[in-house]
């Protein structure tokens, strides 16, 4: 196998059809050989947890400002992948400006009580500490790093079909539980207004290409898009070898693209358990045909903003720790070496 450092540059493959990126840290950027893996082969970056909710708002300086409409927000982790980004000359997504993940409870509680069985602020209240974070997070942003970031991922995850809600929204998730549907516009009105020109909104779920949950998705953003709210549908990606349907993937991004969306892939891995050679080989397979399908998706014209790895080498992949067995999901190695999957990847592009 090939150092990737002396590999072509997968994202100026890609250059004719969309953007090549990767989810990382500040911990990632701060290695200088993966810094320059990543400003050779990612024309786009993601953080992985630093633009979160819970990594911006700050409880301490919200207690102080004692205001029960407007958290308090803190923007040292966000700042420092912004700055590595602009130096570097690569565009970044924000992810994610709602999430019922990775959000404090105390943004839900009344006085900001850090704790479950505390009343939950009235939804006004919490609409209001919506919108004025949104506004907070994209106006520093913007002002600070202009030009930097091209989409935001507004909202993250709000469909689950398992739990059985009407229109099979995720009922479980506090913004759906002491707000109902309303931060749904709400949020996408914020983000539009403080937007700059050209960045796209974009609203961001895994499992989209599941029949079920796409068309529940596609019932979800109607209304947003009637209202021109959002832009861009993130299928995130996640893929276990050796399920992945491809022509599922391909069916769906055909649906997202017909009600006028932009697509991005957001947070692409292929969960493989093992690294002996026959999985090396399917996970080299099932990456060409996936890739070979989104090629053919962007020269028939269907607008892709980015395909986006979650992760840079298997070293930095959440999903050992999420399956809790081994897992060689990505097209680096742990050890910073291209997989023949990578190689594959890189003669899609070519082909
Ligand atoms: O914040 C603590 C830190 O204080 C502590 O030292 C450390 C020790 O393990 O844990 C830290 O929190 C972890 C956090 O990542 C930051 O590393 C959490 O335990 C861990 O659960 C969290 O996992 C993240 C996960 O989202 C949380 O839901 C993963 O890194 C991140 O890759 C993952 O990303 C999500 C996307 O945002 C949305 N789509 C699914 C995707 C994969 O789950």
């Amino acid at each position: 196998m090939n150092s990737v450092l002396h590999s072509p540059s997968l994202c100026e493959a890609y250059e004719p059809y969309f953007r090549i990126g990767a989810a990382l840290s500040s911990r990632l950027i701060a290695d200088p050989e993966l810094a320059e893996i990543i400003c050779r082969h990612f024309s786009s970056i993601t953080a992985d947890n630093q633009m979160k909710p819970d990594s911006v708002l700050n409880l301490d300086a919200t207690l102080a400002q004692g205001d029960p409409r407007h958290a308090a927000v803190d923007f040292a982790r966000v700042d420092a992948l912004l700055s590595f980004a602009r130096d570097h000359g690569i565009a970044m997504r924000y992810h994610t400006l709602v999430w019922h993940n990775q959000t404090p409870v105390w943004f839900f509680k009344e006085n900001w009580e850090n704790d479950w069985n505390a009343p939950a602020a009235p939804k006004e209240i919490l609409l209001a500490r919506l919108e004025n974070y949104i506004r907070d997070v994209m106006r520093h942003v913007n002002a600070c790093f202009p030009g930097v970031v091209y989409t935001w991922d507004v909202v993250n995850e709000a469909i689950e079909p398992g739990q059985g809600g009407p229109g099979l929204f995720r009922t479980r998730s506090p913004w759906f539980a002491f707000t109902g549907q309303d931060f749904l516009p709400a949020a996408f009105r914020a983000a539009r207004e403080n937007a700059a020109p050209g960045q796209t909104l974009c609203y961001n779920d895994y499992n989209a290409f599941e029949p079920v949950k796409r068309n529940a998705i596609m019932d979800m953003l109607k209304p947003l898009l009637a209202e021109n709210l959002v832009d861009t549908m993130g299928m995130q990606g996640h893929y276990v070898l050796p399920d992945l349907n491809v022509s599922a993937c391909e069916t769906a991004a055909r649906a997202y693209a017909s009600l006028g969306l932009k697509l991005q892939v957001t947070e692409l891995d292929i969960h493989c358990n093992s690294n002996d050679e026959a999985h090396a080989a399917a996970l080299t397979d099932a990456y060409r045909s996936w890739f070979s399908m989104m090629k053919k998706l962007s020269q028939e014209g269907l607008e892709i903003e980015a395909v986006t790895f979650w992760g840079v080498t298997d070293a930095d992949s959440w999903l050992p720790g999420f399956r809790r067995e081994p897992s060689y999901p990505l097209l680096i190695t742990a050890d910073r070496r291209a997989k023949p999957a990578f190689d594959a990847v890189l003669d899609v592009a070519k082909e």
